[in-house]
């Protein structure tokens, strides 16, 4: 399909005659024509033709690019680094990882993309993935641990992440149990985990991250919670540079989680709890309902709740501010 090529030309936000696209990419110029259409349509990117003078998008674009990604990974996390794949396009990139994990395929593989199709998110929620916007990227991990002894992952990973992101500046990034990225004016990002291994095995992790770095303008108007993207907050990075260090993190990270488990990342984790002492209520699996005050977590990551009927410990579950 030309449509990503012709992205990619454009993708300087400058503007580019119809003859001379229609060179680059072997097409006749009414063929360009009717590729600038298909791109708002199939793509979502506006792409404004200029009398006279050729077309141009509507903003220049910030594509992944792989050579600046592994040069944001540590040494210790490069040599971890199996394999990196880049897609324009793709259903979902949990979904890619998972396939290839349960082929048989154990190399340690981050998938990251421009966009996803079917993106997805917690509870069997979509996740909105726009071409080139935010971040969506995967990691397939195979770890020693057997799935009972993986208790409190998903807080590390989010201790991974929001540790970066604070790094950089945003400092205003906190930590809704398991391992949302949230903010006081919103949720910034989610993590995904999902997971294949039996019994006392090995397991097979793929942990998807999914990031508003800048949202599209109106993009995001049908979401059914506050949000907010890196870029109401500050300055990001450029998604590559974003992209390598959240990865380098994660490598070392995970590879540090299977030897001491969530201990390391257990006081982080405390301190970035945005709901500790505040009035919560918990919608459980089977759609029953927990209510209480936020106590923290406990040494395996259960959720603590303090009830009028003693101290309560949920290993899964939705949880909210009471009245929000
Ligand atoms: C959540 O619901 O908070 C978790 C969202 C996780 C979304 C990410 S985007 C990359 C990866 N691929 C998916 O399909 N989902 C995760």
């Amino acid at each position: 399909m030309a449509a990503p090529e012709l992205i990619r030309i454009l993708a300087d936000g400058r503007c580019h005659s119809g003859q001379h696209l229609a060179e680059q990419l072997g097409l006749s110029r009414t063929a360009v024509w009717k590729q600038i259409q298909r791109m708002q349509s199939l793509w979502g990117l506006n792409g404004e033709a200029i009398k006279g003078k050729g077309y141009r998008l509507g903003q220049p674009l910030d594509l992944l690019d792989e050579t600046q990604i592994l040069h944001q990974l540590s040494p210790r996390a490069a040599s971890l680094l199996q394999r990196l794949e880049l897609f324009d396009e793709i259903d979902s990139t949990n979904s890619q990882l998972m396939a290839r994990a349960l082929s048989g395929d154990k190399r340690i593989s981050a998938c990251l993309a421009e966009r996803q199709t079917a993106g997805r998110g917690r509870r069997g929620r979509s996740w909105l993935s726009p071409f080139a916007a935010n971040l969506t990227f995967s990691l397939l991990w195979p770890s020693p641990r057997p799935p009972q002894q993986l208790g409190g992952l998903s807080l590390a990973v989010g201790v991974m992440v929001a540790r970066r992101l604070r790094a950089l500046g945003f400092a205003a990034v906190g930590l809704k149990w398991p391992n949302d990225l949230v903010t006081p004016q919103g949720k910034l990002g989610g993590v995904l985990i999902q997971l294949s291994g039996e019994g006392e095995g090995p397991s097979n992790l793929v942990i998807g991250l999914g990031l508003n770095v800048q949202m599209p303008p109106g993009w995001g108007q049908d979401l059914d919670q506050p949000w907010i993207d890196l870029a109401a907050l500050g300055h990001p990075p450029a998604r590559s540079t974003l992209a390598g260090l959240l990865l380098s993190d994660l490598l070392e990270g995970l590879s540090q989680y299977d030897s001491q488990g969530l201990q390391p990342f257990l006081a982080d984790w405390q301190a970035l709890d945005q709901l500790q002492g505040k009035p919560v209520r918990l919608l459980r699996g089977d759609d029953s309902v927990s209510q209480g005050i936020s106590a923290g977590v406990a040494e395996d990551g259960a959720l603590l709740l303090r009830t009028a009927e003693g101290l309560q410990r949920h290993h899964s579950g939705e949880v909210s501010l009471r009245g929000a």
